[in-house]
């Protein structure tokens, strides 16, 4: 299987746009804030976890870095072009080194709903490993943001609070009601509290598929969080590798499933985690930052090939009407735009793992 590298800079991580330049605070082009406070994170994990610098073109060029499980097709660099492939397929792409901010303190209180949770669970081990005292607050540790329960003690002396907390049922309206009424009575208490920095973790894309059920209820916590006057960081991401199986799953009817054949960019839980501490650890971006895997795939070839290694016996149907939660995709509904950050991890390394 070729592995495709990019060089980062000393501190593990690269920021640049395409074309090259460094990403500011704002970027005009997408109206996406850019993280610029990571790269003193001192990162507990080698290859894992580490966000790189962008290995592919923008929405819209038409050029990017593809992948599949059992080959990358067509490796491109920052700016979209062909790089030179090394020793075992290997590659390596120039990097502009991202711009440095310390941390914001050194140690904070930083409450973590959802914090029992996949990604929620993870943030707190590392916000915990970088000397910071991370409190996992869900309902199964007492607190609960849909009810109000635990939430005004679990904040006391707390300066930062990540919600990575998840809706039980994905119904639409049970959807929207968890993620506007936690999102609530959250934003509230976090002002009771004088809580600094509220960091959310929500989904690229969410402002382009109305139709989907789910994104219209990230969008109305995303709303939520903009309009309450409180510091606040959107960590936009991609679907987690995790995640495709259960894609899988609701795009099946009989032995068939339907998927559309647009690019697909899925991101390892870990590498989303890290994002997520590194940006609580920072100053407040007051704006959204994007951050997807290192790869780009066609959705259909991915699923099929993830099924047919795992022997499920589902054909895999490319169909670009089929819905995704609701919603018909256009090529480029699910990937981020060209200033985001792209992590190490790629699919093919963390599937082979779970076998
Ligand atoms: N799946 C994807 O591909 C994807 C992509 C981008 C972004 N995201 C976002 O990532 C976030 C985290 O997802 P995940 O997969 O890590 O979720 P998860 O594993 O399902 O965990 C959900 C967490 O939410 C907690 N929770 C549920 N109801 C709660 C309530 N009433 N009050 C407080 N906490 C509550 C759960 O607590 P208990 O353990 O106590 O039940 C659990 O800790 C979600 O907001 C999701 O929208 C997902």
């Amino acid at each position: 299987m070729s592995v495709v590298e990019v060089d980062e800079n000393e501190q593990g991580l690269s920021a640049r746009t395409q074309g090259g330049q460094p990403v500011g605070p704002e970027s005009p082009t997408t109206g996406v804030t850019r993280q610029s406070e990571i790269a003193t994170w001192t990162q507990d994990v080698s290859t894992e976890g580490k966000l790189v610098a962008a290995g592919r073109t923008g929405r819209g060029t038409g050029a990017h870095r593809t992948g599949s499980l059992s080959q990358t097709a067509l490796l491109l660099g920052h700016t979209g072009e062909r790089l030179p492939t090394g020793a075992g397929g290997r590659v390596t792409a120039p990097c502009v080194p991202c711009t440095t901010a310390p941390e914001r303190t050194p140690f904070m209180k930083v409450v973590v709903i959802g914090g029992t949770g996949l990604i929620g669970s993870k943030v707190v081990s590392k916000l915990n490993a970088h000397g910071h005292e991370a409190v996992a607050a869900s309902p199964n540790t007492g607190v609960n943001t849909l009810t109000g329960e635990g939430l005004a003690e679990v904040l006391q002396g707390a300066q930062v609070v990540v919600d990575v907390s998840n809706s039980p049922s994905w119904e639409d309206d049970a959807v929207m009601n968890f993620f506007r009424t936690c999102t609530g009575n959250l934003m509230k208490a976090n002002a009771d509290a004088g809580v600094t920095h509220h960091v959310a973790l929500s989904i690229v894309g969410t402002d382009r598929l109305p139709e989907n059920g789910y994104f219209r209820a990230k969008l109305a916590q995303e709303e939520l969080i903009k309009a309450s006057g409180i510091p606040y960081s959107i960590v936009h991401a991609t679907q987690f590798f995790e995640f495709v199986n259960g894609i899988a799953d609701a795009g099946t009817e009989g032995d068939t499933v339907r998927i559309a054949p647009v690019k697909f960019q899925p991101i390892y839980s870990d590498d989303v985690a890290t994002a997520v501490a590194r940006t609580a650890a920072g100053e407040p971006l007051n704006g959204v930052v994007e951050i997807a895997g290192p790869d780009v795939f066609r959705f259909d070839d991915l699923v099929r090939d993830v099924l047919t290694s795992q022997n499920d016996s589902r054909k895999v149907v490319a169909d670009p009407h089929a819905r995704y939660y609701g919603s018909e995709l256009q090529d480029d509904s699910l990937v981020p735009g060209p200033g985001a950050q792209l992590a190490a991890t790629r699919f093919a390394d963390w599937f082979a793992r779970q076998r």
